[in-house]
């Protein structure tokens, strides 16, 4: 962003034409920006769990935590400080990664006779889409595809507080909750500023624990929410500067913590990126890496960061003639090594098969079981995920296709 300034409309300066020089212009655009959530970082910080709950008015809580965290210790971490604080506990285990609307009427129906006032969310993305889905449910009534979309819940939600245990999708700094449909396997995203965490407690010592292909693969789906949050059509100057500070903190360490997983200032340094990318996608959306990642994951299990990693630099490389010179921006400090006389959008791609390569994430789709011929039926798929509507390269099934064609 530089001197001049062009007060033309969004839509007149997005719509796919390659935007020589966009960087140097500041964009004026009407938008509004609140950060609903209040963070409280650093190491050991879940101590404080019972009296930012208290703070809260939390007196009967559920706690929302997948078994995987049982097993860890941390749920345990997390109720000793709100017994300590005269909080009320009752337990939701019952569901597993990528929670579906199954597991959350579940949620639902332990939740309805206890007559909880807040939930918390202890763990991954998991954890806080299924805190937020149960929190639809319990407080609107019906069913998660009633929330499809924003601003569907017309009733006061439940207080909520998120302590999230990876770095990876910043479901805690944002108001939706990623729901699949257990008959259709659609990812719903399904938002409302209601469904907004009160509190996000950010303890890097809860994140040491995650296993080796968990901060490969969260860590890497951070990485591109940073890049694709920094270039969608919907961004704004708030979503940007966090977009910018998220790929600066997270490409900077993202290798560190791989190699050094004790290292608790990486860790922290990756939480923190987590969040801020997290925030920016709340006001900016993802593009047509996330599009194209959906459909492997509901057609092949896929993990989502790993989904992405294989599409993400392909992405880069189909947008440059869009967005190259604000790709430019993120890589102009000096990033990677060897890289200096490529173009933007190549540059950056590079870096990011650099660093899928370090995490053991760089692969084709071939390598993941995908079928050539299935290429057409997972690009008509891609093109009608509401995400890539936000791309700043008109996104369609061939424009899809190109990018699985290129990721094969
Ligand atoms: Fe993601």
């Amino acid at each position: 962003m530089g001197a001049s300034i062009v007060g033309a409309p969004l839509a007149s300066t997005e719509g796919g034409s390659p935007s020589g020089g966009e960087q140097q212009h500041f964009r004026m655009k009407s938008f509004a920006f609140q950060l609903r959530t209040q963070v409280v970082f650093g190491a050991g910080a879940i101590r404080r769990l019972g009296e930012l709950a208290i703070e809260s008015g939390f007196r009967r809580t559920l706690l929302v935590a997948d078994q995987g965290l049982v097993a860890s210790g941390h749920v345990d971490e997390a109720l000793s400080p709100l017994h300590l604080a005269g909080v009320e506990v009752f337990r939701f285990h019952d569901f597993e990664v990528n929670p579906d609307t199954r597991m959350v009427e579940v949620g639902r129906s332990v939740a309805t006779p206890l007559k909880i006032d807040s939930i918390i969310g202890l763990g991954g993305g998991s954890s806080m889409d299924c805190a937020k889905g149960i929190n639809f449910l319990l407080t609107n009534g019906g069913r998660m595809q009633d929330y499809w979309g924003y601003g569907k819940a017309t009733r006061p939600m439940l207080p909520m507080i998120a302590v999230p245990t990876t770095a990876g999708t910043g479901s805690e700094a944002q108001s939706y909750a990623l729901v699949s449909d257990v008959q259709s396997h659609v990812k719903m995203a399904c938002g409302d500023a209601k469904a907004t965490f009160r509190v996000a407690v950010l303890d890097p010592a809860l994140t040491v624990s995650q296993p080796h292909a968990i901060t490969a693969t969260s860590g890497f789906d951070a990485l591109a929410h940073a890049v694709e949050t920094y270039v969608t059509t919907n961004r704004n100057p708030f979503s940007e500067v966090f977009s910018r500070e998220a790929w600066r903190l997270l490409e900077t360490n993202y290798e560190r913590v791989l190699q050094r997983p004790d290292d608790l200032v990486a860790r922290g340094a990756m939480q923190l990126g987590a969040f801020f990318a997290g925030a920016a996608i709340e006001n900016s959306m993802l593009g047509a890496t996330h599009a194209c990642a959906n459909p492997l994951t509901a057609r092949y299990g896929a993990a989502h960061g790993a989904a992405i990693a294989m599409l993400l630099p392909s992405v880069v490389r189909w947008n440059g003639p869009v967005v190259g010179e604000r790709y430019g921006e993120l890589t102009a400090s000096g990033v990677g090594n060897g890289l200096n006389d490529l173009a933007p959008a190549e540059k950056l791609a590079r870096r990011l098969e650099q660093l899928a390569e370090a995490a053991g994430l760089r692969g084709g789709l071939q390598a993941a079981g995908v079928k050539r011929d299935d290429l057409p039926l997972l690009a008509a798929e891609a093109a009608k995920q509401w995400t890539g509507t936000f791309n700043p390269r008109p996104f369609d099934q061939a424009g899809a296709m190109e990018v699985y064609q290129q990721a094969f």
